[in-house]
């Protein structure tokens, strides 16, 4: 039975602004005493809001770390959350390189706020999100809104958009009303500078909250963000930035292996709670082939949003950019690893299993959920109509020099338009990998269905925005270009493989 009193989401539904802001946990990033103290070990300015801000941040709940409590489990770590009021979220997002804590010791990070990762967008379907984002960076740098479904036009998801160090640049998108619900996240795209900087910690959730009162089921849910990034536990940027010969060929992977910018975290339950985990793979190159010791994952969404029904699994891989939302179910007491089992990337040895965070369950048992057995009614991509067929394939080309990172023959080129759509048009995409490593497709703005692949075992299902492509494989996916023209991007998403030219641009109009 679940217990919608205990609910701990994000924020309380159904409340008017005022029982909104007297929440305890929530405060108007415009009230005095101000919300996030991310930044109170630095002398950057407060992440205040603009003038006419109307956001909501967490803040009674907020650690100094810049954290927000999970309601009934203190000790675990997630970013602070900056949530929309009345169909607006206004904020301003800061970044700073800093020492940041790494256990009792420091490391060195790219923060967002004060934080890494940075915190939490919280939106909801039809919102208008506008971020000023101050790049006290000594490098030029900007934002992705990576899989939100906006304009990739002037001010918008823009990814040609160039913030040098010392400005500041506002963005504002307008999300449409179908949006889909799920989780999504920024991250820099600044051709050439995207591995590093997000190596460096600079990143966030977006959470595009479900309609209210949808899946009543899962509305007593602990719910947590669980964002998997590695880095080098280094006190200077050079020690984190710098990438040999090898980091650029096969991705940069580091060491240090954190959830919510915490290595070794753990997270407390008890037999018979529910928990709902948002997962999102921040890492610019690591493969996660994830596993929680005694349990399974009730997969109820992807990149794009719910699932048609959950699927149950042992384990599941993700790769980089992708997303999941998993219901887990502690039945009994005891300590559960969550784990990360080797994993093989195509030709590369494949990297060591570790554990990445620790469940402890205890304390009385009460009687399990009963999960809901539909989630939401999606479309059979095979009833779609197809106009039209391409191909593109991911190629690092070996011999003479460097190796070059290429799509369809050649190199990302800012002033070429590579693939010309029409809106209204659906088409389907055969994405080849001409080599001997695994490349994770990317496209933006235009979620697409999975429809065939070369890999063993069922396609992904439900809308994505990432699909691994493995070495000598192909994937087959079918994209509907709806609603939203312009133009933006395509690539793969070890962000080395993209800095070095496996980008191409796409225009729909
Ligand atoms: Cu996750 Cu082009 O981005
Ligand atoms: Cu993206
Ligand atoms: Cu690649």
């Amino acid at each position: 039975m679940t217990d919608t009193t205990s609910a701990a989401s994000f924020r309380p539904r159904n409340l008017t602004r005022r029982e909104l802001l007297s929440y305890a946990g929530i405060t108007a990033t415009g009230l005095a005493g101000l919300a996030l103290t991310g930044c109170s070990d630095d002398d950057s300015s407060p992440p205040a809001t603009p003038t006419g801000s109307s956001s909501t941040q967490a803040a009674s709940g907020t650690t100094p770390s810049g954290s927000t409590a999970v309601p009934g489990d203190p000790g675990w770590k997630q970013p602070a959350v900056i949530a929309s009021v009345n169909g607006v979220l206004d904020t301003k997002l800061t970044l700073v390189g800093k020492l940041v804590p790494n256990g009792s010791k420091e490391r060195w990070a790219i923060t967002v706020n004060g934080t890494s990762p940075g915190p939490t967008l919280l939106l909801r379907p039809g919102d208008t999100l506008r971020i000023a984002c101050e790049n006290k960076l000594q490098h030029s740098t900007n934002l992705h809104t990576h899989g939100l479904r906006v304009s990739p036009e002037g001010n918008a998801d823009n990814p040609f958009i160039e913030i040098k160090a010392g400005e500041t640049f506002n963005y504002e998108m307008k999300l449409p009303a179908d949006h889909p619900s799920g989780l999504f996240w920024y991250h820099p795209h600044l051709h050439h500078h995207v591995a590093e900087q997000l190596f460096a910690g600079m990143f966030g959730a977006i959470v595009v909250e479900d309609a209210v009162d949808d899946l009543p089921e899962v509305a007593g849910a602990t719910e947590r963000l669980l964002l998997l990034h590695d880095t080098r536990d280094s006190t200077t940027e050079a020690g984190v930035s710098s990438a040999t010969m090898m980091d650029l060929n096969e991705g940069r992977e580091g060491p240090l292996l954190l959830v919510n910018g915490v290595a070794g975290q753990e997270l407390s339950s008890s037999p018979g709670a529910l928990e709902r985990w948002r997962l999102l793979n921040a890492s610019p190159s690591r493969f996660y082939r994830l596993k929680l010791d005694g349990h399974q994952f009730h997969v109820i969404a992807r990149d794009g949003g719910r699932l048609a029904a959950p699927e149950v699994v042992d384990e599941m891989l993700m790769v980089p950019g992708e997303r999941a939302e998993v219901l887990v179910q502690p039945a009994k007491e005891g300590s559960f690893a969550l784990r990360m089992l080797p994993v093989s990337r195509g030709a590369m040895a494949a990297a060591k299993e570790a554990t990445l965070a620790t469940m402890k369950v205890s304390g009385a048992a009460k009687a399990p959920a009963v999960l809901p057995a539909k989630l939401a009614t999606l479309a059979d991509p095979g009833t779609l109509k197809v106009t039209g067929t391409r191909e593109v394939a991911l190629e690092m080309q070996m011999g003479g020099g460097p190796p070059r990172f290429l799509v369809s023959g050649k190199a990302f080129d800012a002033a070429r338009i590579d693939t010309r759509v029409k809106l209204g048009t659906i088409e389907d995409w055969t994405v080849r990998n001409i080599g001997t490593m695994d490349h994770p497709f990317h496209l933006h703005i235009w979620p697409f269905r999975v429809m065939e692949q070369s890999a063993a075992g069922p396609v992904p299902a439900g809308w994505k925005d990432v699909v691994n492509v493995p070495a000598g494989g192909f994937v087959r996916i079918r994209i509907p270009f709806e609603q939203i023209g312009g133009k933006s991007v395509y690539h793969c998403h070890i962000l080395d493989h993209e800095d070095q030219g496996m980008m191409a641009i796409i225009e729909a109009t």
